[in-house]
């Protein structure tokens, strides 16, 4: 049979006989909601159909705490098990969940902080078995973070915004798909690495999602995935009550535009009663915004925000993304690395209490390497959600195989030391380090309705690591890709062992043949952001710069003779990104300018690094398809055939990268590379 994408890393395939002889089975399942849309009864089902495809055991459910419970599981809330039982239970978190395999009568006990909780933990239990694992555990799953959320980019006409994987799930022809069924499966996939929301449409939104058939069709998919316990966002168009309203004008302080957001959020509310919340982007990329109308960002954030005070926990993303497009790169303290902080440090007492700052995990956008975002360490009161992008925009777009949970790692444990204190960005975000009490994590993602979801089966790692570090940031990434591949592919051993290597060495690997030493991913940044085009980086206002001429290159963001960066950053980090000398070379052309002579601490100069790692790189990437090919008839032909070909691709894609990255930076500066392999010959 043809194993498509479709169950993700929940396949639950049938474990091997000698390992599934060691398990005893069970009674039967106790599921403590008969509700056929609460997240425990999906628990109940999913628990049933899981064992039935691992274990080949058929099971009954019951929903009756006073049944004779020996060798059963028992999934609900703790609220809901307090009257049949008297288990100690350490103390969970909203959505956290207690896994207990040895209860009393051989019962397993999976209950919930809340109704998603019992679900995650149903899942945990799941994919233990799915690989395996029957060891005995007795403990709290607690999420580190409240907030983890995704944004998917799908414009209403089906398409989706740096998608690379077929038309959208949600939408098409202008108005929301008919048929729920991939929606439910992507539910599915979310709430199995304890995604609790999703923001449905383009944060670049259309707002035509305000007619009377959407609104309709947003309570459809919240009906859909309600039942996985994932609630569902919007993106807002800023100038909506203008362009869709007739109103004469947006402004976030004129009573009638407050009212038109407040009118129209009670229509969204009739249909989603647990609408999440909403995604703004405005003043950014050309998109109007409350600057347009002589207002601050906070002034536009908090007329959204009295719009959905009434509706519980619902909350306001005002994306940091603002920035001016048309910077004029020959003034050289300009820097778009800069804007974040300039357009919100100052606001940061003006915020209502329910809007939470979206900030990408990087100053500009989303590259091979950035340092962390400076506005990370300065908001106090502000809550902020830090926005990853498990779409590999910049990262070859999922024709090429990067694996990010070890860039997202790098990013959460650097060490902010606001107030010269410990401040890892794990801990910001988390809300402890500055007692914020919703916080967390959003990325963003581009399933589409192919049948990888992603456009290559190894991309979907990335979503599965995703949902792993949100709950636990300091998991290891190594760990995840193990259990990523056990559940996806095989519990093979070689199977395991390969697709790990190829994991960890992904993005070093894409690293060195696509941009080096922080000068960020060397694409073509003005449409695509696909393939080599060195040159596209400068003379334009996007401010990607990397002011390469034929001596020098690097933006200079030092306070002593740049862009005064640097001195965005709390003192500690400052002093280490300002000083050319404690600088890490991975990060010295994103701080600083050079001559491409200049020796890096491996003592090589900057240029023969070029050089090397571009070669390096696209040498490595040659082993890709080669330790693939070693998988041939250890998984299934169709995502083994798949990959393979994908892999091929990139191997020879890097050669193709290497060598115009090598050539721009050759015919600048006519310095020949020591090896002989670029130069005139
Ligand atoms: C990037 C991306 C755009 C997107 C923007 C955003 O610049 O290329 O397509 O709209 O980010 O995050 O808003």
């Amino acid at each position: 049979s043809i194993e498509s994408g479709i169950d993700g890393w929940l396949r639950y395939s049938a474990l091997p006989a000698e390992i599934k002889a060691a398990h005893r089975g069970y009674s039967k399942i106790v599921v403590l909601d008969k509700s056929e849309t609460s997240p425990v009864y999906t628990a109940g089902k999913e628990l049933q159909k899981g064992i039935k495809k691992i274990l080949g055991q058929s099971v009954d459910i019951s929903f009756d705490l006073s049944d004779d419970l020996s060798n059963s599981i028992v999934v609900g809330t703790t609220v809901a098990f307090a009257a049949g039982g008297d288990e100690e239970i350490a103390t969970l978190k909203e959505d956290g969940f207690w896994l207990n395999t040895k209860a009393r009568n051989d019962c397993v006990h999976i209950l919930g902080q809340n109704d998603r909780g019992a679900l995650y933990g149903a899942f945990e239990y799941l994919m233990r078995l799915a690989q395996g694992d029957f060891a005995a555990v007795a403990e709290a799953y607690n999420p580190s973070a409240p907030i983890r959320w995704v944004n998917q980019w799908d414009n209403l006409d089906g398409s989706i915004e740096r998608g690379y994987a077929g038309p959208s799930i949600f939408f098409r022809d202008g108005e929301v798909v008919k048929d729920m069924a991939r929606i439910a499966q992507f539910a599915r996939l979310l709430s199995s690495i304890r995604l609790n929301a999703v923001v449905v449409n383009n944060v670049n939104a259309n707002p035509k999602l305000f007619n009377e058939t959407n609104l309709n069709g947003l309570r459809r998919i919240a009906d859909t995935m309600r039942p996985w316990g994932v609630r569902i966002g919007i993106s807002l168009y800023f100038d909506s009550p203008r362009e869709f309203g007739g109103l004469p004008t947006s402004d976030p302080l004129d009573p009638a535009v407050n009212d038109w957001w407040k009118d129209i959020t009670a229509k969204v509310y009739e249909k989603v009663p647990d609408m999440i919340g909403y995604t703004i982007k405005a003043n950014s990329e050309g998109q109007p915004g409350p600057l347009t109308y002589n207002r601050t960002l906070a002034d536009g954030a908090n007329m959204f925000a009295r719009a959905l005070k009434p509706y519980g926990d619902a909350v306001v993303m005002y994306r940091a993304f603002v920035y001016n497009h048309h910077l004029e790169e020959s003034e050289w303290k300009n820097d778009r690395a800069n804007a974040a902080v300039e357009y919100f440090k100052h606001l940061d007492e003006e915020f209502e209490d329910n809007v939470i700052v979206q900030i990408k995990w990087g100053p500009i956008d989303f590259q091979v390497r950035e340092p962390p975002s400076p506005l990370l360490a300065n908001l106090r009161k502000t809550k902020a959600v830090i926005e990853f992008q498990v779409a590999q925009e910049y990262l070859g777009q999922q024709s090429h195989f990067v694996y990010m949970a070890p860039l997202w790692k790098e990013i959460l444990d650097f060490d902010m030391r606001i107030d010269g204190k410990p401040s890892p960005i794990r801990d910001i975000v988390s809300g402890e380090r500055l007692g914020w009490n919703r916080s967390g994590y959003t990325t963003v993602l581009n399933i589409g309705s192919d049948d990888t979801w992603i456009g290559h089966h190894l991309s979907l790692s990335n979503l599965y690591a995703y949902g792993r570090m949100t709950w636990d940031p300091c998991s290891d990434p190594t760990s995840i890709i193990q259990d990523w591949t056990r559940l996806t592919f095989s519990l093979d051993q070689t199977v395991v062992d390969t697709v790990t290597k190829i994991s960890m060495d992904s993005w070093p690997t894409y690293e060195n043949y696509s941009g080096n030493l922080g000068i960020q991913t060397l694409c073509d940044i003005i449409y695509t952001h696909y393939g080599p085009s060195p040159g596209s980086q400068d003379g334009n206002g996007w401010g990607q710069w990397t002011r390469a001429n034929n001596h020098s290159i690097g933006m200079d963001r030092t306070v002593a003779t740049g862009s005064g960066n640097t001195a965005q950053y709390p003192a500690e980090v400052a002093a280490v990104f300002e000083n050319i000398e404690t600088t890490p070379d991975d990060l010295l052309l994103w701080f600083h300018h050079v001559p491409y002579t200049h020796r890096l601490k491996s003592g090589k100069t900057v240029i023969q690094h070029f050089y090397d790692a571009h070669y390096e790189g696209a040498k490595h990437a040659q082993t890709f398809p080669l330790e693939w090919a070693k998988l041939k008839g250890l998984i299934d032909d169709h995502r083994f055939e798949h990959v393979a070909f994908k892999l091929k691709y990139q191997a020879g894609h890097a050669i193709v990268w290497r060598d115009s990255v090598n050539y721009f930076y050759f015919n600048k500066c006519q310095i020949p590379d020591e090896k002989n392999r670029v130069g005139n010959h």
